[in-house]
């Protein structure tokens, strides 16, 4: 379906970036079917060195070039650039958004024309492919459009078609829950130096922790909760730790922060609708 597709990775930096490497590793395209956008240079260079493709610090030369277009900026400037690139949209492109809390009628209405918008909330596993890609159609999508973006965001790990409603949610949960488990790890290492390791000691023995867990989470049928109960034995060490973590309410504040995500995502947004974005960064 991809063999002779252009795709446009509209400001390409972190997950365009990632997007750009799964694509080209996984030969799902040819490099020369690849166009990104940015507006620095010397970043653009790297790109075009790194994986061949083709490169442009003009939106409106990607997009008119682009099947596929790949809305990659930050949420805050989608807007305008979409203004900008309103006139270079045409009939047979599909549009796929990863902008956090934007909805694929916010797109619609800017893009102008009855042209399939694709929504999806990568995250940054992306870099090692190994993304969990929710993603959703806007009212012109189709199921050949749901496979096309299935496919690109394949090339970065796993895809699931999810409705759109959910999406807010899903920002707060999978697109930045990496971020999370990135905090837990930051604090086991500051635990690790302050009781007297040596940090590279700490630095190995936290980065293995964390793979051995997850892909424990990832390879037996059981839950976290029971993993956890597995190693709980009563009055020994996990104990003493999960005793002190519930009596000052952690899952609580935990599951807080992560509604605060969720709000976020919704505020984004809002905002774009009401026209009033740029003020916040996700
Ligand atoms: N990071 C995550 O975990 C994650 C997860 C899911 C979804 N997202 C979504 O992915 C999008 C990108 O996030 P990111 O983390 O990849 O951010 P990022 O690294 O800042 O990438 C955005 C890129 O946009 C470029 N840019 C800025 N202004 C531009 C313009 N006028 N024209 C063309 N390019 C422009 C920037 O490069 P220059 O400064 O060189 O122009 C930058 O490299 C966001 O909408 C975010 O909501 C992120």
């Amino acid at each position: 379906m991809l063999t002779s597709k252009v795709i446009g990775i509209l400001g390409a930096g972190n997950m365009g970036e990632a997007l750009v490497a799964g694509l080209v590793k996984a030969s799902i395209v040819e490099p020369k079917q690849i166009i990104v956008s940015r507006r620095t240079e010397a970043a653009l260079a790297y790109l075009a060195d790194t994986y061949r493709v083709q490169v442009t610090k003009s939106n409106t030369e990607l997009v008119s070039k682009s099947d596929l277009v790949v809305l990659s900026v930050k949420p805050q400037i989608l807007g305008g650039i979409l203004d900008q690139c309103s006139l270079y949209f045409h009939e047979g492109q599909v549009v796929i958004s990863i902008a956090a809390g934007i909805t694929t009628k916010f797109i619609e209405e800017k893009v102008g024309k009855e042209i399939p918008v694709v929504r999806v909330m990568p995250n940054t596993p992306a870099l090692v492919g190994e993304a969990i890609s929710p993603y959703c159609l806007g009212r012109y999508g189709t199921a050949e459009q749901a496979l096309l973006a299935s496919q690109i965001f394949s090339a970065v790990g796993r895809t699931v078609l999810v409705r759109e409603e959910y999406l807010d949610a899903i920002t707060a949960l999978s697109g930045t829950g990496p971020a999370y488990l990135f905090y837990l790890l930051e604090g086991l290492i500051e635990a690790g130096v302050e009781m007297g390791l040596p940090e590279h000691l700490v630095k190995a023995l936290v980065r293995q922790t964390a793979f051995g867990a997850a892909k424990l989470v990832m390879e037996t049928t059981r839950s976290p909760r029971q993993l956890r109960a597995q190693v709980t034995s009563p009055q020994g060490t996990t104990h003493a730790a999960m005793t002190y973590l519930e009596a000052h309410s952690f899952l609580d504040i935990f599951k807080k922060a992560v509604f605060k995500a969720r709000d976020r995502a919704v505020e984004l947004g809002q905002a774009h609708e009401n026209g009033s974005e740029g003020a916040k960064k996700w």
